[in-house]
């Protein structure tokens, strides 16, 4: 029986991917240190998943939990924009190192395949919409910097050594398990949290800006259909997952407020730094080469996040409180 090994398996991704690959019956390990995971995204998978808490930057580390395991789903990452941006040092080391002690530990224990979470923001603010994969990368950021780094380092180990590397470049995720009250959380948590806390939301721009936004369940669908997809259609490839839409944030914002039940408008500042302006994906290379279809759509997605904020809220009231 294959063996898989989730890193970043207490995030907001690693820890959907996790619980979809124990619900099928498989045997999971997953490796996080906690840095930006959370023990809770483990609750549901307790007992089942063989827990390993370590950093990428420590190659022994990544190295030993490699042992034995046949695909690996490599999700941790430090993200964020802003983060990379105010300290591009620690996120660096996170995202570049510790792909590169991945892909090296992998080799080693002889893994057959990885499947790398990359990032849209690798194609920047070059004309030509939507982003095809055949698209010259021009990060702005130091984030989309690593992570394009990680992608170009997951070809080479596929051409040089052999080891099977599909890199999937996420369009802004969102779903449950999203942290919301982080400063470097994504737009869709932190608006759905301060909607829900009655407080207003600031608009980076004029909100005119637009994203791909897409359902996390779709993300984890192209995870799974990419370890399982014959080798000679994805190996060595990068593809778009995304639902081949384009929403803007003045738009996003209104549906979460009647979602929330907000009625307060958003307030505006300025732009914020190393921001692009907009994201669409041509996601038919995916489609063609493993069969991904995006199974939640926006507006579904967004009251599913909106619903499962609110069932946290309720959950975090004390016991004993009266309220
Ligand atoms: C997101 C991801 C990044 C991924 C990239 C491409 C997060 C935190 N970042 O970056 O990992 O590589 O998509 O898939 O998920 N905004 C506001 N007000 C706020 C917060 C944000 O107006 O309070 C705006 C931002 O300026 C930006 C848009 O919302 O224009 C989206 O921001 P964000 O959710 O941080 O995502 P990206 O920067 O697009």
């Amino acid at each position: 029986m294959a063996r898989y090994l989730v890193t970043g398996c207490a995030g907001f991704l690693g820890s959907w991917i996790s619980q979809a690959l124990l619900e099928r019956g498989e045997i999971v390990r997953g490796f996080d240190n906690f840095e930006t995971g959370l023990k809770k995204n483990l609750a549901e998978i307790n007992g089942r998943l063989d827990f390993v808490e370590g950093d990428l930057r420590d190659a022994d580390a990544i190295a030993r939990a490699c042992e034995g395991v046949d695909y690996v789903l490599h999700q941790a990452a430090l993200p964020s924009v802003p983060r990379s941006v105010k300290d591009p040092r620690t996120s660096h080391t996170a995202n570049v190192d510790g792909t590169f002690n991945l892909l090296e530990g992998a080799r080693a224990a002889g893994v057959k395949r990885i499947v790398y979470a990359a990032s849209s923001s690798a194609y920047g603010n070059q004309p030509g919409f939507p982003r095809k994969e055949t698209m010259v990368p021009m990060p702005i950021a130091p984030y989309p910097v690593q992570k394009l780094a990680g992608e170009l380092y997951m070809r080479s180990y596929w051409q040089v050594y052999g080891l099977e590397t599909v890199c999937l470049r996420y369009f802004n995720i969102f779903g449950p398990r999203q942290v919301p009250d982080s400063p470097y959380s994504g737009v869709m948590a932190k608006f759905a949290l301060l909607m829900l806390s009655g407080e207003q939301p600031t608009i980076f721009g004029d909100g005119e800006q637009g994203r791909d936004f897409t359902y996390v369940a779709n993300a984890v669908s192209a995870n799974l259909l990419a370890m399982e997809a014959p080798a000679e259609k994805v190996a060595g490839r990068v593809f778009n997952i995304a639902c081949g839409e384009r929403h803007t944030l003045n738009e996003t914002y209104k549906i979460l407020a009647e979602l929330a039940g907000f009625t307060q408008p958003a307030l505006y500042g300025p732009e914020r730094t190393g921001d692009i302006q907009n994201s669409l994906a041509d996601i038919t290379a995916a489609q063609d080469a493993f069969g991904y279809k995006p199974l939640i759509g926006f507006e579904e997605g967004l009251r599913r996040t909106v619903d499962w904020y609110k069932q946290q809220m309720k959950e975090a009231v004390p016991q004993n409180s009266l309220a």
